[in-house]
């Protein structure tokens, strides 16, 4: 009895030890912030502080197109909620995301930037990192400010914490526009949008830029 207890106990200690290496091993890659001359690569995951949200590469099978985008971890329909480069994709899996010397967060293929994510920010302390909430941010690391957030540049999926409309005063319009198809994250027909109709602003619904007779007549105040 006592031998079969303590096999057991050996059991338990050698799953519960090959379950950690297991995890170890799969976590060599993930990195939770970026700072200017960091690069992140294809096998590489930039992990939401509470490990909620990942940010990394991720490639279309039909293609061999390349994005970067951000997904719930461990969401088993891998559902992407924001894609980085969705008009200009990386034409293999050679991408490169990284801030460079001028504080710019850019991604890079071969050498070559593809697109700019953000503009410079000049800042001695330019740090990005994913918060919980799927927020990618560029920060201020000394002053903690916040100088460029991808919660700005909604894609497809409106998060809690997002904005969708217009602010009158800074004129920021926050959009959400459809994917082309379920394989190309490319800006698809529809967009989700605050217009003025009638001297009204209402969200509605466009499609190729113009308004369906389905469009959504919420009216919303504005600040
Ligand atoms: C990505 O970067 C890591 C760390 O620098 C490196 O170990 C790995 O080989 C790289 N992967 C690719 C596909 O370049
Ligand atoms: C994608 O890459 C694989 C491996 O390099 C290659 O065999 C395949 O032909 C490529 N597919 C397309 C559509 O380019
Ligand atoms: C990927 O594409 C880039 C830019 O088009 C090119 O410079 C690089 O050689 C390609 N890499 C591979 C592995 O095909
Ligand atoms: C930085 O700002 C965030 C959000 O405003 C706040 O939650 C956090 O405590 C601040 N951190 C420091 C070190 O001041
Ligand atoms: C916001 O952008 C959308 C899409 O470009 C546009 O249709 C809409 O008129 C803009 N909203 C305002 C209030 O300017
Ligand atoms: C619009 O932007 C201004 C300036 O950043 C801000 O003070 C105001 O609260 C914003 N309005 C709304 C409705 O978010």
């Amino acid at each position: 009895m006592n031998s079969l207890a303590n096999y057991i106990f050996f059991l338990i200690l050698t799953l519960f030890c090959s379950r950690k290496c297991v995890i170890n091993l799969s976590c060599v890659a993930a990195i939770t912030s970026m700072k200017p001359g960091d690069e992140l690569n294809h096998s590489q995951l930039l992990e939401s502080e509470g490990g909620k949200f990942n940010l990394g590469f991720f490639s279309i099978p039909k293609t061999n197109e390349s994005y970067l985008g951000i997904w719930y971890a461990g969401d088993p329909r891998d559902k992407k909620l924001w894609v980085a480069n969705r008009n200009t994709p990386i034409l293999n899996n050679s991408g490169l995301l990284t801030i460079d010397s001028t504080g710019i967060l850019k991604i890079t293929s071969g050498g070559k930037t593809v697109v700019n994510i953000a503009p410079p920010l000049l800042t001695g302390s330019l740090i990005a990192r994913l918060e919980d909430s799927g927020n990618f941010v560029l920060q201020d690391e000394t002053r903690n400010s916040t100088l460029w957030q991808s919660f700005d540049h909604p894609t497809d999926s409106l998060l809690p914490g997002m904005k969708l409309g217009y602010n009158l005063t800074t004129k920021q319009n926050w959009t959400l526009t459809s994917w082309l198809n379920i394989y190309t994250p490319a800006s698809g027909a529809f967009t989700l949008s605050l217009e003025s109709v009638q001297d009204a602003f209402q969200l509605v619904m466009l499609k190729f830029g113009k308004m369906s007779k389905s469009h959504i007549g919420w009216e919303l105040s504005l600040g």
